[in-house]
């Protein structure tokens, strides 16, 4: 840590954030540390609430490239920041504008269903937004059209398996939760019988179809804190254990495979928060152009 204690990190922190009226968001994916220092830890679209609704001038964005982009959409008199520039989402990755709008004429009149997990770019050729914790209930928003679903093809599949809806998926998927296979899930029953198996829909179906419970990161956590179960198989990144243990002290947790890791999520650190709260930047922004598109979409999904 450059010579710097934690503790002196953390007592720059948050005389920094005061000084400049900083909000710290974190996602659950990420270190340990950071989540303990934010002013909000939460999901997508919870995080995504509180960029909308925050009274601070400074929104610290402690996730990824598309997380901070959708809070500068949404609160764009705001500075955000995000601390490593170069945390990115290989899955928004897996589509481009110029790709969606090639694949909409092929479906005249399909409705586009997009993952928050994308770019602004992405989101202003869509008609709405979802987040893993409200895709069935936007999906059944959207009375009677075909829908196509970007970029993530297994929550895609996931969600029409849910609502019975046409829904054309997008082949992309999170490099993480896509390589957990049906023999992880059953190599860990074997190993914890008594386990529930609470797994992310970004998992492939042969994985979801073996579990107990299938959520967003929030829907995984309040899960474990009203089952009356003990023990149990976490089926996504590992960043979500810091907050499981600290909320159920008294239960046991285990991943579902050892490689639950997010890199992207792990790139930042107490140093990076302290340097971009003292330089206010690297800062993200969206063109106006693009902007005015792509509000519309995570707008109307806040409105759902
Ligand atoms: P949620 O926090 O919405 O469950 O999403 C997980 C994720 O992959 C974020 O990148
Ligand atoms: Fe993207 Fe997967 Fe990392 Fe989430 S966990 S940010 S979907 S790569």
């Amino acid at each position: 840590m450059g010579g710097e204690s934690k503790k002196q990190l953390i007592g720059e922190i948050n005389q920094l954030r005061q000084q400049k009226n900083a909000i710290i968001l974190a996602h659950y994916y990420q270190p340990d540390e950071i989540q303990d220092i934010a002013d909000f830890v939460g999901d997508s679209l919870q995080l995504a609430q509180q960029a909308a609704n925050t009274d601070a001038e400074v929104i610290v964005f402690c996730g990824v490239h598309f997380m901070a982009e959708s809070a500068s959409i949404l609160s764009p008199e705001k500075i955000v920041l995000l601390p490593e520039p170069e945390a990115g989402c290989p899955m928004a990755d897996m589509i481009n504008a110029e790709e969606l709008i090639e694949e909409k004429k092929k479906y005249p009149g399909v409705k586009v269903v997009c993952y928050v997990n994308s770019s602004a770019e992405v989101k202003a050729e869509s008609d709405i937004c979802c987040t893993s914790s409200n895709a069935e209930k936007v999906v059944a928003s959207l009375e009677g059209q075909d829908i196509l679903f970007v970029p993530d093809g297994n929550l895609g599949r996931y969600v029409a398996a849910k609502t019975n809806r046409k829904i054309i998926p997008w082949p992309g998927f999170c490099p993480t939760h896509h390589r957990v296979s049906k023999e992880d899930v059953l190599q860990s029953r074997k190993l914890h019988p008594d386990a529930k198996v609470l797994v992310h829909p970004e998992c492939r179906e042969e994985v979801w179809q073996e579990a107990d419970y299938v959520g967003s990161t929030s829907g995984i956590i309040k899960y474990a804190e009203n089952s009356s179960a003990k023990k149990f198989i976490i089926g996504t990144e590992c960043g979500i254990l810091h907050q499981l243990q600290k909320r159920c002290p008294d239960k046991e947790f285990h991943l579902i495979a050892k490689h639950m890791l997010c890199p992207n999520m792990k790139k930042n650190s107490l140093q990076k928060v302290r340097d971009c709260l003292l330089t206010l930047s690297p800062r993200i922004t969206v063109t106006e152009e693009v902007r005015e598109k792509a509000i519309a979409a995570l707008e109307k999904m806040l409105t759902v």
